[in-house]
């Protein structure tokens, strides 16, 4: 048997210094307007269209779904997202890599025609799926850089196993996979390259997993019932949008940032967009930490004891999110400011600017300005109400036929 050449803990820390992975924190205040303008541009397009448009005002999905050709035009997909993960390319420049295999018989020596092969290699690749397939992973998915996962045309399911790490890597995208029922992994060996694999211990059972993770991109995925969370992003990971997706059945969905002392993290700059979390959600939509999270246009039907929440000064832009509250008196409150008195947490800058409040719901903002930007919100009244429902339709894993709209 081979010895492998090294383990994660000792080539991970050197991997992180070199310059592809380092991200340059990107203006806030820049992204959002762009985030804003890009919807209002869809807005805009999409009235003056009118009934024969196939557009929806969304402007991730309006960038690709009005194409017939979609399945020719499959790597268009990487130009259309918005906010802190918009310039993930994926396997945008690569070769298109058919998944034809659906085991995962040796996360060592993965066979050619499985995901596990598609994802370790060196070059960018844009991988799609031959038929409907679903993979049971023997260990967590460990991703190269520039990546497209791309279910479109396909039924794909990643459940049942370990799911998906994007750890120490750069420009990932996954696009249209129904992740769900995802388990620990670990105490084995796992292939990350084509040149090296390493010792893994326990993993936590995540859907998504980013580590040290950035510009990656989740997109039109409906994720459940992981043993961990849905999506965690940790650890100095950075330029990541979440869109699209509807998420169900699951107590932790949502952590972005790795612990209160690790601050790095400050850094950390998240989209949240055009999600609906739905039925059988507890808390964390998301849970945040110390870097900046932009929260858009995401339809909140169902949440047992909080929506948004954190902690250690976390900044939390909350716009244009319609909120549905539970029956339960108790639990009417979006958001949870965490472990700190409020002394500390009424200076962390969290905002609700737009925001549908229904059957009882409130926003708790906090920081300086919060008041007044909370204010103007009330007087905008119900205006994003109608505009959410349409942008997030669509949300989760999209049913696609060849040479027809999307
Ligand atoms: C975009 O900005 C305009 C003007 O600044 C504001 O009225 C509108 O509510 C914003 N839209 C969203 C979706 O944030
Ligand atoms: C919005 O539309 C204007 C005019 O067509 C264009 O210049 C601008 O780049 C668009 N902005 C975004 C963020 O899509």
């Amino acid at each position: 048997m081979a010895i492998p050449l090294f383990h994660f803990v000792l080539i991970l820390p050197f991997l992180a210094s070199t310059s592809i992975f380092s991200s340059p924190v990107q203006d806030p205040e820049q992204v959002v307007q762009q985030v804003n303008q890009s919807i209002r541009n869809a807005t805009i397009a999409r009235r003056n269209l009118g009934f024969l448009s196939c557009g929806t005002g969304n402007p991730i999905d309006d960038c690709w779904r009005c194409d017939p050709y979609w399945e020719k035009n499959r790597q268009r997909l990487a130009d259309c997202a918005i906010g802190f993960g918009k310039h993930a390319i994926g396997g945008r420049d690569g070769k298109i890599y058919v998944v034809s295999d659906p085991s995962d018989r040796d996360p060592v020596n993965p066979k050619p025609g499985t995901l596990r092969h598609a994802v370790i290699q060196d070059e960018p690749l844009w991988i799609i799926f031959a038929r409907d397939m679903v993979i049971k992973l023997k260990e967590e998915l460990l991703m190269n850089s520039f990546k497209t996962i791309d279910g479109r045309g396909a039924n794909v399911h990643i459940a049942g196993g370990p799911c998906i790490t994007v750890q120490y890597v750069t420009n990932v995208i996954i696009h249209g996979i129904n992740i769900h029922d995802c388990k620990r992994g670990g105490n084995a060996y796992v292939r990350d390259s084509p040149s090296h694999y390493g010792w893994r211990t326990t993993s936590d059972g995540d859907g998504v997993s980013i580590f040290g993770g950035s510009h990656v991109w989740v997109d039109h995925c409906s994720l459940s019932n992981c043993n961990d969370g849905l999506i965690d992003a940790i650890h100095g990971s950075t330029a990541i949008t979440i869109s699209n997706s509807y998420m169900t059945h699951h107590n932790k969905v949502m952590l972005l940032g790795h612990s209160d002392s690790y601050k790095q993290d400050k850094n950390m700059q998240v989209t949240i967009a055009f999600n609906h979390f739905g039925e059988g959600l507890v808390q964390r939509m998301p849970r945040c930490r110390q870097g900046y999270f932009h929260v858009v246009n995401n339809d909140y039907t169902h949440w047992e004891m909080y929506a948004i929440g954190g902690s250690a000064d976390p900044t939390i832009n909350s716009q244009g999110n319609r909120f549905l509250a539970p029956d339960n008196v108790n639990n009417k409150e979006v958001t949870k400011h965490e472990d700190a008195p409020q002394s500390q947490w009424k200076h962390w800058n969290w905002r609700s600017e737009g925001d549908l409040m229904l059957n009882g719901a409130f926003f708790t903002p906090s920081g300086t300005g919060a008041s007044s930007s909370y204010a103007k919100a009330s007087s905008l009244g119900a205006r994003p109400s109608s505009l959410v429902s349409s942008l997030t339709a669509g949300a989760g894993a999209l049913v696609c036929k060849k040479a027809s709209r999307c």
